[in-house]
């Protein structure tokens, strides 16, 4: 797949919602990556909004997402505050953390799905690509096309299998060659088999596994850059989760994947990195926080804060 170029994201006055934005000046931002890189090793970072550990996986491996200093408001009432990470290429990242802590907001801050929601705001900055999504000029379709979404619940169009998928490339006018995009799809979502003899039926009709690989083939159907996945299979049984955790597996060859969480076993299972978001209400206000960040197997077996262990062993949440 061709790596997306920045320069490529159409300057557009379509969005009319925009958020208020505070950009970093290209000298805070060289001095805030020094701090951050000054602050390494990660024992000094407990409790610091840079939580992230070192690691064999993203040592070289291409930052997709560099996000700095993040802060998001709905009005008065801050949701996540300070947060900073990067997200890597073809890797697995997972969310977790106790309810309201900002995980939704977080990973629909990354494509600007928050944007229409009434007073949104954000601070700081989210680079993809070396480039920030929220920058003026930066089309908010152009960035959904490249970032992709599937939600908690299942939610197909009420049309048919083959006109669900069909429908982002139709609107972004890739017609041709539309029945072999469609076929890719839901090929790519291991749903193909399922489907191939009832395309024109309506997508109403599948399982609620079946429905949700659906929205996965809908989201890939116009090759997206990365896929953010909010707790995709909550809503599903044991077996339908275990295939869309499998299809993940698949999936990441191709796509950097974002997953939010409840379940912590399947964080645990599918995730190469996890990411713990944690309320904090040390200024009397109930603000989400990165704790900690690193691979999977070291935020479940070591964990460098207690307030990780306390929650992978669910001491509390
Ligand atoms: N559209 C909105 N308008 C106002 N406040 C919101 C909105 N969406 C979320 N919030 C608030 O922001 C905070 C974080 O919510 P968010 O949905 O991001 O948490 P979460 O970690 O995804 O929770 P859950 O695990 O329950 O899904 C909460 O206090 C929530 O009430
Ligand atoms: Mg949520």
């Amino acid at each position: 797949m061709r790596p997306p170029d920045p320069s490529e994201m159409p300057a557009t006055g379509a969005s009319n919602v925009r958020p208020r934005v505070r950009i970093q000046t290209p000298a805070l931002a060289h001095e805030a990556a020094q701090a951050a890189a000054n602050a390494r090793p990660t024992d000094a970072l407990r409790g610091s909004p840079r939580g992230e550990q070192d690691s064999a996986l993203t040592v070289g491996r291409e930052a997709i997402f560099d996000v700095q200093d993040l802060s998001v408001s709905y009005g008065s009432s801050q949701a996540i505050s300070g947060v900073t990470l990067q997200i890597h290429r073809n890797l697995i990242t997972a969310i977790i953390g106790p309810s309201g802590c900002g995980k939704t907001t977080f990973i629909r801050s990354l494509n600007r799905m928050n944007d229409s929601v009434p007073g949104f705001t954000i601070d700081g900055k989210i680079l993809y690509h070396g480039h920030d999504i929220y920058d003026r000029g930066v089309d908010r379709v152009e960035v959904r096309r490249r970032i992709g979404m599937v939600f908690q619940r299942p939610n197909p169009f009420p049309k048919s299998i083959y006109d669900n998928v069909a429908w982002a490339p139709r609107n972004l006018k890739m017609k041709s060659g539309l029945d072999e995009r469609v076929e890719r799809a839901l090929r790519g979502a291991a749903l193909w088999d399922e489907v191939k003899d009832r395309l024109k039926d309506s997508a109403l009709g599948l399982s609620g596994g079946q429905q949700q690989r659906l929205c996965i083939a809908r989201a890939i159907a116009i090759q997206p850059d990365v896929l953010l996945l909010d707790e995709p299979a909550s809503a599903l049984d044991p077996i339908a989760t275990a295939a869309i955790e499998e299809l993940m597996q698949t999936l990441k060859n191709r796509y950097t994947i974002v997953i939010v969480t409840h379940n912590m076993q399947q964080a645990a299972r599918v995730a190469d990195r996890t990411a713990f978001f944690n309320l904090d209400a040390s200024d009397g206000r109930r603000t989400g926080v990165l704790v900690e960040y690193g691979d999977t197997d070291v935020m479940f077996t070591r964990p460098a804060d207690t307030r990780t262990s306390d929650y992978v062993t669910g001491r509390f949440g």
